[in-house]
């Protein structure tokens, strides 16, 4: 199917994206397993589990291989005891295809890790450009008092694996306030990856 170009205006304080194809949400009970503190994150979700955390609007043009997948992430401000607010985070179901992230309004974190464990973490403000390479896990966290709005953009055949994650007990590095800023903090259940894991992954091609 053939599109036509076209243009999208975004609203940098609501992620609104003219044009989007699709939006989704996740509410805070949707992230269990995520955060550290398990009854601080229980207790949250008894008394606001349906508040919407960050939501998503999204133009997907086609699913064929060289398109683009391009839209806004728009995340609220908060943390789960000491730990900022995160998106789920992935890896792309094909794993070498990488992403770029833009920042809109607020101040927030790209916190990526390789196959090996290892995690860079960069800032996102407004006008920078965060490129997450292939092969890396990703997540967004806002360390801001504002909300944090990015537009994203990757290869359309890219898909999402969020259960690498999960499979390693959590990302290797947490987020967690430090004053009025934040600090990373190893996650003490964190497993790292096996050799034969980190070889599949590693392996990705096409
Ligand atoms: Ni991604």
């Amino acid at each position: 199917m053939n599109h036509p170009p076209t243009a999208h205006a975004i609203d940098p304080k609501t992620g609104t994206m003219n044009g989007a194809t699709a939006r989704y949400e996740k509410r805070l009970r949707d992230l269990s397993t995520i955060y550290a503190d398990e009854a601080a994150f229980a207790r949250a979700v008894a008394q606001e589990g349906d508040r919407v955390v960050y939501y998503v609007h999204e133009t997907r043009p086609a699913a064929s291989h060289g398109d683009l997948i391009f839209g806004t992430t728009f995340m609220e401000p908060g943390r789960i005891g000491e730990e900022y607010f995160v998106t789920r985070g992935h890896i792309h179901a094909r794993a070498n295809r990488p992403e770029t992230y833009y920042g809109e309004s607020g101040n927030g974190l790209m916190l990526m890790e390789n196959p090996e464990g290892e995690t860079r973490i960069l800032e996102i403000a407004p006008r920078v450009l965060v490129y997450v390479p292939p092969m890396w896990i990703h997540r967004s966290v806002n360390t801001g008092a504002e909300p944090l709005v990015m537009s994203f953009c990757y290869p359309s055949d890219s898909g999402q694996d969020y259960e690498i994650i999960a499979r390693s007990g959590g990302m290797a590095t947490r987020i967690m306030a430090n004053g009025t800023g934040w600090k990373a903090v190893a996650n003490t259940a964190y497993r790292p990856r096996t050799t034969e894991e980190i070889a599949a992954i590693l392996a990705t091609r096409d």
